[in-house]
């Protein structure tokens, strides 16, 4: 009885437009399609927007040693970036070209060493950057080797996750700029959730087209609506509205809504049992950060982060997480870097319920990319010069708005 009282009055609520008359300023106008077809703009957000933020590019775990690297691509401003960690311990990001003729340095992927080494004439660099040795160095004219390292990028870590600013002088901290999203969720346990597994793909459409997919639940019903639409609805929220909705003045999260007795088939049903009650994974509410489930709500599901500008967050209460990076390509190509992170199963129940999670979570991604192509080759056509939001569909104009402020600024 106290549950249908819960989601009744939900309902009700929910169906005001709760967002709009939070967030005014946003205003309720159509969007131009320009900024998801327009070469033109798509440079300005490579050399306004990506060259002066904080972008994440991966995670600490994955060069836990003194000697670890891997190179990540930052597509919009066509770098390429070594991240190593020195035998300092500290965690540090160059440009990944040699300072000679430019070669880059390290080719690919990721791995374990005590210098790079150049593989066009053998110049050598430490862990650091520093350049330790020029080959038959005696043949060079003034050569100031203290000044001829690695070209150092800024890079900081929040709570294990490694970010960079291009940007040769940020105008703010990571700590500033992640303010109180960053906050929020400190002390959730990210280094806990080792089990990864990550998909990437290559898709045909615009970097914000692909976020906006995600910025939203209105689509579940319809495209999800053989998956994870039935754990998303329930007697109070058949079309699973927000729970709630925080716009930050750069970054936003959503709060979607989980249904308690969801119609399980007999594999969810195993699931449940015992990936989920019998691990003790669903995490009490009362335990979690502040910045998690910002409404309160009892029957709270999961939460999108959405770090500005190319990164998403969802934590789940079921105990996993998934990082999503938008990797701009071009103003119509995007390649999209999809992690989940477990916990290391313990037993072979726990197993199963990660490989159910694996394939469970392939089936749903695959079902959000079946829209975007399309989306994205209709909206080249030009053929209507605007698109339409409904209030569950804020974080789409407020991630446009604030993208679009970089975009006008005038850079020095
Ligand atoms: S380009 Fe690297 S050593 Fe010549
Ligand atoms: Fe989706």
């Amino acid at each position: 009885v106290e549950q249908a009282r819960v989601t009744r009055e939900d309902w009700a609520e929910s169906s005001r437009r709760r967002w709009e008359v939070r967030y005014p300023e946003l205003g309720t106008e159509p969007l131009s399609i320009e900024p998801y077809v327009s070469k033109e703009y798509f440079a300005l957000e490579c050399d306004r927007l990506f060259r002066h933020v904080w972008i994440n590019v991966g995670r600490e775990e994955e060069i836990p040693q003194p000697g670890d690297f891997f190179v990540k691509d930052i597509s919009p401003t066509r770098s390429s970036i070594l991240v190593a960690r020195g035998k300092d311990g500290v965690v540090r990001a160059s440009h990944n070209m040699c300072s000679h003729r430019g070669n880059k340095l390290v080719y690919d992927g990721r791995g374990h060493c005590d210098r790079f080494l150049c593989k066009f004439h053998g110049w050598s660099y430490g862990l650091d950057g520093r350049l330790l040795n020029v080959t038959d160095e005696s043949q060079f004219c003034d050569l100031n080797k203290r000044e001829l390292g690695l070209t150092p990028i800024a890079t900081d870590t929040w709570e294990g996750f490694i970010f960079i600013n291009l940007d040769p002088k940020p105008r703010e901290s990571l700590t500033e700029y992640l303010g109180t999203l960053g906050e929020g969720l400190v002390g959730y346990p990210f280094a806990e959730k080792t089990a990864c597994f990550a998909y990437q793909v290559e898709v045909k459409c615009n970097w914000k087209v692909f976020m906006n997919a995600f910025q939203e639940a209105y689509h579940l019903p319809f495209v999800h609506g053989q998956s994870v639409w039935r754990a998303s609805r329930g007697g109070g929220n058949p079309l699973s509205r927000a729970l709630d909705i925080t716009l930050f003045p750069l970054h936003q999260t959503l709060s979607i809504y989980s249904n308690p007795s969801p119609d399980l088939n007999p594999v969810d049903q195993l699931v449940t049992r015992y990936g989920v009650s019998h691990s003790k994974r669903v995490v009490p509410i009362a335990n979690l950060p502040p910045g998690l489930n910002r409404a309160g709500h009892p029957n709270w599901g999961f939460d999108l982060e959405v770090v500005f500008p190319n990164t998403m967050l969802l934590i789940f209460r079921i105990g996993i997480y998934i990082a999503y990076n938008f990797w701009p390509i071009d103003a119509d190509r995007t390649l999209w870097d999809a992690r989940m992170y477990n916990s290391p199963p313990r037993n072979a129940a726990q197993r199963f319920v990660l490989e159910w999670n694996r394939v469970n979570s392939y089936t749903a991604l695959r079902e959000d990319l079946s829209t975007l192509e399309a989306q994205q080759s209709a909206l080249n056509s030009r053929a209507k010069s605007h698109v339409i939001l409904q209030d569950n569909e804020i974080m789409i104009r407020h991630h446009y708005k604030t993208v679009d402020r970089f975009v006008r600024q005038s850079v020095e």
